[in-house]
């Protein structure tokens, strides 16, 4: 039983959790009385027990397979209860883009569950609503804008970093090795850039940690205890990974807080150097207008910063991952991105205008994002109003997951959801094609706000390493051993694996 699994593998202190749960159920029983009728035109979904909902349908470590599993049962939109907590999943491409897309506003409001409220306290960017969302949301976009994607600043900022990234790899000399260490560094490097205006050395501690306790997170977040205590959220005494979970937070706002006053120090109006610059000469600007309720202050600033490295660290570094480990299984597709490379831009450093006379390179960056599917579930919604989707009614603040996996894999949208295949971006004359049910940043009004940014960094860190090495399994392992089994926590990451980079001439 996949939810006793769960429990054993997490340490809890299973017979004081068993007892709780059997309490709560048997009080429920003796409460509820019979259940109102008016659901009429809900969602269908499988019979939920009292309390537990359908969990024990639920593998808990693998929560996308079993949605998917229940959608060829019930169909594109249907409920499922997560203990006590009813949600609507909505699955395959039609329906996702119309909840998303057509219906933006509806579906627009972030679902802050326990974990993610406390993770920001409903500040911020990615676990807020309302104004506080709105406001940090279009700053931040702005300033990304300012400094980074789209102009020359990250751009430049990019090269230079994948320049460093090339030595680091070089200095394995062509042996087997990890590729997350050197990877996740460089690519913090890019939103230290960014939020602070510099760089860290690869040596330094401080970015070892910061990346660490990112990476820790994201794994732990995804964990089946995490999501237990989503749903019963007084379990909190017993789950050790809550706590570790706030203990990571609190360091990374030390650290936080240690570099802002830095900046504080040095700070010139005339001249932000990075998007915390830009938020304390905001703060400045509102302070003397004498605006009293400004959303300009220090937690905001604490836990945008602290959702830009989260959800702009660990998503970009597993895609490079990802592409790096899928060029290495297939030595083909890694010929011919060579191939173009080689006779598009010789030995130059690729820059972005380059994008656009390298199609093939191109279609497997997209289709790299399109297997990994690293966000299968989508981060939850919550309905802002009553809303009727394929003739069912979606009550106002109901939780609904977009499974961005059925939208990637979608089998009505590609020739061959499940194998790699950068034919799915390629028309007959071998140029670039876009395709609509390419969702891997979401959709609509939360849509990924580092789309931009994420997609200039995967394409140069890509060129410039396949221009550089070639990428193969270490001695004596096949092609074909190289596993594609992803290892699950928030995000999808490949199981733990060493490739070599052989230098190219
Ligand atoms: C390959 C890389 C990335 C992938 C696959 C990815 C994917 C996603 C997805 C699926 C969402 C949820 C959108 C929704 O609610 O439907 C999201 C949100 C978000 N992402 Fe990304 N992301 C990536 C890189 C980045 C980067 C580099 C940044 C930072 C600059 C970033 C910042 C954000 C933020 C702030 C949100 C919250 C948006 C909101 O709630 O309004 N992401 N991302
Ligand atoms: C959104 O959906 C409604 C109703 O299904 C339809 O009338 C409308 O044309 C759609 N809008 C877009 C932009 O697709
Ligand atoms: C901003 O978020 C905080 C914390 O959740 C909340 O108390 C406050 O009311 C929000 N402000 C606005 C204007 O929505």
């Amino acid at each position: 039983m996949a939810f006793m699994e769960a429990i054993l593998l997490q340490g809890f202190s299973t017979s004081a959790l068993l007892g709780a749960l059997l309490l709560f159920v048997v009080v429920y029983l003796l409460f509820s009385g019979s259940r109102s009728q008016d659901e009429e035109q809900e969602p269908p979904g499988p019979k939920p027990l009292p309390l537990l909902g359908n969990l024990l349908m639920l593998d808990l470590k693998k929560v996308y397979v079993s949605l998917c599993e229940l959608s060829k049962q019930y169909g594109s939109v249907f409920t499922v209860h997560f203990g006590p907590k009813k949600v609507i999943v909505l699955a395959g491409y039609k329906t996702v883009k119309q909840a998303l897309v057509n219906l933006s506003e509806e579906f627009g409001d972030r679902d802050i569950t326990p974990i993610f409220h406390d993770f920001n306290k409903g500040f911020g960017i990615v676990f807020s609503n309302g104004e506080n969302w709105s406001q940090m949301r279009r700053f931040a976009l702005s300033k990304l804008r300012d400094f980074g994607m789209g102009k020359r600043g990250s751009e430049d900022k990019i090269i230079e970093e994948s320049m460093y990234l090339r030595e680091e790899f070089e200095k394995f000399e062509g042996k087997p090795f990890d590729t997350s260490l050197p990877v996740s560094l460089a690519i913090s490097n890019i939103i230290s850039s960014i939020v602070y205006g510099s760089r860290f050395e690869y040596s330094d501690p401080q970015l070892h940690e910061m990346v660490q306790r990112a990476y820790e997170n994201m794994k732990m977040v995804g964990s089946a205890s995490i999501q237990l205590y989503n749903m019963f959220p007084w379990l909190r005494p017993f789950v050790k990974n809550q706590k570790q979970i706030v203990n990571n937070l609190r360091d990374n706002y030390k650290e936080s807080e240690k570099l802002i006053k830095g900046l504080l120090k040095t700070l010139n109006p005339q001249d932000p150097r990075g998007f915390a610059d830009s938020f304390l000469i905001q703060q400045q600007i509102e302070k003397d207008s004498g605006k009293k309720a400004t959303l300009f202050h220090m937690q905001n600033l604490f836990y945008t910063v602290n959702n830009l490295f989260a959800a702009g660290t660990d998503t970009t570094t597993t895609t490079l991952r990802w592409s790096l480990l899928l060029m290495a299984k297939y030595p083909q597709i890694q010929d011919k991105v060579q191939e173009e490379i080689d006779r598009v831009i010789g030995e130059h450093q690729p820059v972005v205008e380059d994008r656009k006379k390298l199609p093939y390179t191109d279609a497997v960056i997209h289709e790299t994002q399109r297997l990994a599917n690293i966000v299968p579930t989508g981060v939850p919604r919550k309905t802002t109003c009553d809303v009727h989707l394929n003739g069912y009614l979606i009550k106002k603040g109901t939780s609904v997951f977009p499974l961005l996996v059925t939208v990637l894999k979608d089998e009505n949208e590609w020739e061959t959801p499940h194998t790699f295949n950068p034919g799915h971006f390629l028309n007959k004359q071998g140029q670039f094609v876009k395709k609509d049910a390419f969702m891997p940043f979401s959709a609509g009004r939360r849509v990924c706000l580092g789309e931009g940014l994420a997609r200039m960094e995967l394409f140069l860190f890509f060129t410039s390493l396949l221009q550089a090495f070639r990428f193969t399994p270490p001695p004596g392992v096949s092609e074909d051993d190289l596993d594609l089994t992803p290892s699950v926590g928030f995000t999808l990451n490949p199981s733990p694996h060493k490739l070599c980079a052989v230098k190219r001439s």
